[in-house]
């Protein structure tokens, strides 16, 4: 017989054709009313069992956690709860789950907190958080591709493996197959990296902008959508060592195009999430109004999740530089009163995350792009502007995460690239290839990278990066 997901059971009409289904035991009361879930949604299945038809046995093995199969006719339910349930016919009990073991882990049926559900993350899946989180984001993930492929954009597969590091901020891990005892070393004592599988010293990529721009100069507008990596020692809850980032890349666009497309985008991804996934941000919103309950009042959201996103669709992101931006906070009431843990002085100030949410959730209230930073305190690639201390970068800040998108448009002057290069020390004959691009038909470009966890961590509300990544990475902890 041709199996259903629960999500498409709860859909149907209640009638007596038999459907059948596979899940996972979440509940079973007084031995005659099973609630099943197989992850299709975020609502469990009925399955009523009439008791004196099965083995003794038999019910005893249905467990909370144990994986079984029923098939039965769908009936409207007499209970409260639920429109349909199945009278169960059959009953196959898949895989067992030992309630003695079960009592120890998180599927044990009480509330557990998100840290010992990170200790279990191989299980954690199967609770309702992880479960709405998780569908969210892979829902958010379809629709990243569904904006850009509708955009006339390629999407481009760029190398996990590089030898360049395009953020010029020295934080990669290295990538090498060298005997970690038996390196084999230069004259100076050094490791002798052209021994190295590529005869070079190579790392994991920190983003794939650089080759985007290339793939850019010739296909027009591009896209990333691929992991990251930095050895940022960073224990925050907004930081990942193994991170998936969205690159978009277009030729001819300028700062203020690239604005444009950073807030079009992100609208669009945000309300597709409020058009396909109301059922888990209904769960997810619920969650967070339990939580906040605990927090003092000035800890708590100023809105419901689902509120929140509205409100992002529908107000313009503001558009501030970044000397207004310090002249905002250097006269702000924290500034003054010396909250900040890093006062604000004078213009050229790098801005923390305290900066970039009180700009968003006090100051303006609402997401805010800040552009035209310092030079000195971004990277090298970004174009410069004529007061030649500025370069057109942007970074867009929301409420809550702080930072989620930074990019820029690219220095497309091949004097003024190579001068900055060897003023912060990138040496110009590794990056030939990028300085080549600026040779040969040479043009205003643009783009920026979304952290896509910054944007799953907003869309659900989770408050730490590490409970919207299956398996997060970050410093001391690889597990699993
Ligand atoms: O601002 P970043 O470092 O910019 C770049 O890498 C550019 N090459 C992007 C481009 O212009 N194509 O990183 C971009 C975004 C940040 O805004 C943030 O959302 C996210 O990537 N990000 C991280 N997310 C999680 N963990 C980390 N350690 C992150 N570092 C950056
Ligand atoms: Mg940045």
């Amino acid at each position: 017989m041709q199996e259903h997901v629960i999500s498409q059971i709860l859909a149907m009409d209640p009638s007596v054709n038999p459907v059948t289904v596979s899940g996972w035991v979440r509940a079973f009361r007084s031995n005659r009313f099973i609630q099943m879930n197989d992850g299709s949604t975020l609502h469990n299945l009925q399955c009523v069992v009439n008791f004196e038809s099965f083995d003794a046995e038999l019910l005893k093995s249905i467990t909370v956690g144990a994986a079984i199969k029923v098939s039965g006719p769908l009936v409207a339910s007499q209970g409260q709860g639920q429109a349909v349930e199945i009278q169960v016919q059959t009953i196959d009990v898949l895989g067992i789950a030992d309630p003695e073991e079960v009592k120890l882990t998180i599927l044990s049926p009480k509330r557990h907190s998100l840290e010992t559900l990170r200790e279990q993350a191989h299980l954690r899946v199967r609770t309702n958080t992880f479960g709405a989180v998780m569908r969210l984001r892979s829902k958010l993930a379809f629709a990243v591709h569904q904006y850009f492929q509708n955009n006339g954009f390629n999407y481009m597969h760029t190398p996990i493996i590089t030898a360049s590091d395009a953020e010029g901020a020295g934080e990669m891990f290295r990538v090498s197959n060298l005997s970690a005892e038996k390196a084999p070393k230069t004259e100076q004592g050094r490791v002798d990296f052209s021994q190295d599988f590529f005869g070079k010293e190579t790392h994991l990529t920190v983003s794939g902008q650089l080759e985007a721009e290339t793939y850019a100069m010739g296909l027009g507008k591009v896209y990333t959508f691929g992991p990251t990596f930095r050895a940022e020692n960073s224990n925050t809850s907004r930081h990942l060592a193994e991170f998936w980032m969205i690159e978009p890349e277009v030729a001819f666009n300028d700062l203020h195009d690239n604005m444009d497309l950073a807030e079009d985008f992100i609208k669009f991804v945000v309300r597709y999430a409020l058009e396909h996934c109301s059922d888990d941000l209904d769960f997810l919103e619920k969650r967070l109004l339990e939580e906040d309950k605990a927090k003092p009042q000035d800890q708590r959201s100023p809105m419901p999740l689902k509120e929140k996103l509205s409100f992002v669709l529908e107000h313009n992101f503001m558009r501030v530089s970044y000397t207004e931006a310090i002249d905002i906070l250097k006269n702000s009431k924290p500034n003054k009163k010396k909250k900040f843990k890093y006062p604000i002085e004078e213009w050229g100030a790098d801005l923390q995350s305290e900066h970039e949410r009180y700009l968003v959730e006090k100051h303006f209230e609402c997401p805010v792009i800040l552009y035209d930073y310092p030079a000195k305190i971004k990277a090298f690639y970004m174009r410069l502007n004529d007061d030649g201390k500025t370069v057109r970068a942007m970074d867009v800040l929301f409420p809550g995460i702080g930072e989620i998108v930074g990019g820029s448009q690219r220095e497309e002057r091949y004097d003024v690239l190579k001068d900055k290069m060897l003023a912060m020390d990138i040496d110009p004959e590794e990056l030939y290839w990028y300085l080549d691009l600026r040779k040969f038909g040479s043009c205003v470009h643009s783009g920026f990278g979304l952290g896509f966890e910054r944007l799953v961590q907003f869309v659900t509300g989770m408050g730490n990066i590490r409970d919207v990544i299956p398996y997060p990475r970050t410093p001391g902890n690889a597990h699993f």
